[in-house]
């Protein structure tokens, strides 16, 4: 029996290494416990039987209309079992209760994000992100593959 719900300080650690166990294949952005702390009231998070983090994401305010999601993890034990799909809701639903009006995220996932409302985009629709890029690591604007998604909530 999982749950998705808000996140506290406990749970810090465990967002940050599972968010940062996919960094390295270049999956998420590396992510500090200073990150989590400083956006701790942005992250949902799914959470097993004993209340355990086992999946995570986040929203990432660009300006008051947009945000990008980010962070956004599941266990690799629990994969595959609509967790993901079900975090991007939750991630839909606060940026809604947020007043966000559009939201985009960069990731290999395509099926995922377009079976859950969102359309690819181009990058440049968004140069606040290359810009954060730039400073935080440009290796994701290197990698081909990788797709802008948009959905907008109005
Ligand atoms: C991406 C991730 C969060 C998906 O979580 P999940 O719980 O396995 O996803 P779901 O079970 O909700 O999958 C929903 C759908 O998306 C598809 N999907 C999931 N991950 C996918 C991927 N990487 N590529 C393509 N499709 C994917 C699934 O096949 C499924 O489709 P279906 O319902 O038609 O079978 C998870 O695989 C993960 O943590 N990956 C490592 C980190 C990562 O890539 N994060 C994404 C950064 S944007």
């Amino acid at each position: 029996m999982t749950r998705i719900t808000s996140a506290n300080e406990t749970d810090i650690p465990m967002l940050v290494s599972l968010n940062n166990r996919f960094s390295a294949s270049g999956l998420t952005l590396a992510r500090t416990p200073e990150f989590a702390a400083n956006h701790l009231g942005d992250y949902r998070v799914l959470r097993d039987a004993t209340g355990g983090v086992v999946g995570c994401v986040a929203l990432d305010e660009y300006s008051p209309s947009v945000a990008e999601v980010i962070s956004l993890a599941v266990e690799q034990d629990a994969q595959g079992l609509g967790h993901g799909r079900a975090l991007i809701a939750a991630a839909v639903e606060l940026a809604r209760s947020r007043g966000y009006i559009e939201l985009f995220s960069v990731s290999y996932s395509d099926d995922l994000f377009l079976s859950s409302g969102f359309e690819r985009v181009p990058l440049t629709t968004y140069p606040e992100k290359i810009s954060r890029y730039v400073k935080v690591d440009k290796t994701e604007l290197e990698v081909g593959e990788k797709h802008c998604f948009a959905r907008r909530l109005a």
